[in-house]
């Protein structure tokens, strides 16, 4: 937490407004954006190709945090964004988005939610598998309708955050395999499918990579597959798509690369190997999404109840947990917190912070160092912005958090806390 995001009572600012009365006026668990954060963020990853003047698309992916508001943030600053499900289409579209901007994941897309991004005219299906394309040229063909199309292919390099591995064929549920020929299959029978125009190629290598190697790998991959595509099928491929999985900072193990570098390494390649075959550069897609909003989100708790096991450990309970950020319990994720309304107390003991979720694994930190802690105290976890309200639960019957943006001073409400009527509104009691 830097001084600028402190004010003079002490208290954690965000988007330069004081988390305490975000607390007092929206009630906890509280998600509250720094969204002037994520406005940065995307123009990081913009810069590099916009000075180059280079073709290329920024598509959020919206996974890591879908609402209306933030579809519209996303529209504001004019990049695209790619959806994984009716349900994320379907926001996107209460968001007044523009459809043509969208592209649509998945590797099990129902007949219904195609039908949907046709309705729609979406700018592009990245098509996963052999299925999907033999439905969506049905669809196509009995409506009539030209839809852009991309294949997603495993190009065999799977990165896991400081280490990545080369394994020539990837064991994955997502995308064509190039090594045995399904990429190159699958291209065929869009070249020879009416109503599908294809654009390129996609390939997406992990999550929360820190390294540019990965990508470079995987750039040299894809453009060997888009040159061969061009050499033995005369299709010149227009984009090259290399997904997202830009590492951000959680804790300080972690030292991650700006978006800057990131867009910087990934055209450097591209444009190398461009050149080296003679061939023009292709439109570069990159799908970032943890790194668009997961630093700027900050859940805000109030804490509750403390329990001290003499000589073992000090637990510290909060109004939240497993359900509003499943990461810890699901992937042993590493969050730092601050005590919001002391942020400036001098460190008094060591803690670990416990959900209010009837499962022992439901802790949101371990050993974490803090002023001391009172009951009604406004704890915040830091960083929680990507993958925590989108994989929020109603576990155990506990409504969601509220999520507010906060920008120069300003807060506004985004999504609604939920209510208990709420828990009950699709239950249906027994008639006899
Ligand atoms: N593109 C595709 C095709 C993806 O599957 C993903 C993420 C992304 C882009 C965005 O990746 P990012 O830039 O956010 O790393 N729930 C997990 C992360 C799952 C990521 C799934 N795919 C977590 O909380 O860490």
């Amino acid at each position: 937490v830097g001084a600028s995001q402190v004010n003079d009572q002490g208290h954690l600012l965000i988007g330069g407004v004081d988390t305490v009365d975000l607390a007092k006026s929206y009630g906890t668990p509280l998600i509250a954006y720094d969204t002037a954060n994520i406005r940065q963020q995307i123009r990081g990853f913009k810069k590099i190709f916009d000075s180059a003047g280079v073709n290329y698309q920024i598509s959020y992916a919206s996974k890591a945090f879908a609402t209306v508001a933030m579809y519209q943030l996303i529209n504001q600053e004019n990049i695209n964004c790619d959806v994984v499900s009716a349900g994320e289409l379907y926001t996107a579209m209460k968001a007044g988005f523009p459809m043509n901007k969208v592209s649509f994941h998945g590797n099990n897309k129902s007949v219904d939610e195609l039908a949907l991004a046709l309705d729609q005219r979406i700018g592009c299906i990245i098509i996963d598998n052999f299925h999907e394309l033999h439905l969506l040229d049905q669809l196509t063909t009995a409506r009539k309708q030209h839809i852009n199309v991309m294949l997603r292919v495993t190009p065999g390099i799977s990165a896991h955050t400081h280490e990545y591995v080369m394994t020539g064929q990837e064991d994955s549920k997502f995308g064509f395999d190039i090594k045995s020929g399904q990429a190159d299959s699958a291209i065929k029978q869009v070249l020879s499918a009416e109503y599908l125009d294809p654009i390129g190629a996609h390939c997406h290598i992990g999550s929360q990579i820190f390294a540019t190697e990965g990508f470079i790998m995987a750039a040299q991959k894809m453009m060997d597959l888009i040159l061969k595509w061009r050499n033995e099928y005369n299709f010149d491929a227009p984009v090259v798509n290399l997904g997202g999985g830009f590492g951000i900072r959680y804790t300080d193990d972690e030292t991650p690369l700006h978006p800057e570098e990131f867009s910087q390494a990934i055209l450097e390649e591209m444009k190398k190997i461009a050149s080296k075959n003679q061939i023009n550069l292709p439109e570069i897609w990159i799908e970032p999404g943890r790194s668009i909003v997961g630093n700027a989100g900050t859940s805000l708790y109030t804490i509750g109840s403390h329990k001290e096991i003499p000589g073992v450990r000090k637990y510290v309970a909060v109004d939240g947990g497993m359900g509003d950020n499943i990461r810890p319990a699901l992937y042993q994720a590493k969050y730092e917190t601050v005590l919001a309304n002391k942020i400036n107390a001098p460190v008094t003991q060591t803690v670990s912070i416990a959900g209010k979720y009837c499962e022992s694994g439901d802790m949101l930190a371990w050993n974490q160092e803090l002023p001391d802690t009172h009951s009604g105290d406004i704890l915040a976890v830091l960083d929680t912005g990507a993958y925590g309200y989108s994989m929020a639960s109603n576990y155990n019957r506990n409504p969601r958090p509220a999520v507010v943006f906060c920008e120069n001073g300003k807060s506004q409400l985004v999504v609604k806390r939920e209510q208990l009527e709420d828990l009950t509104r699709l239950d249906v009691p027994l008639n006899n």
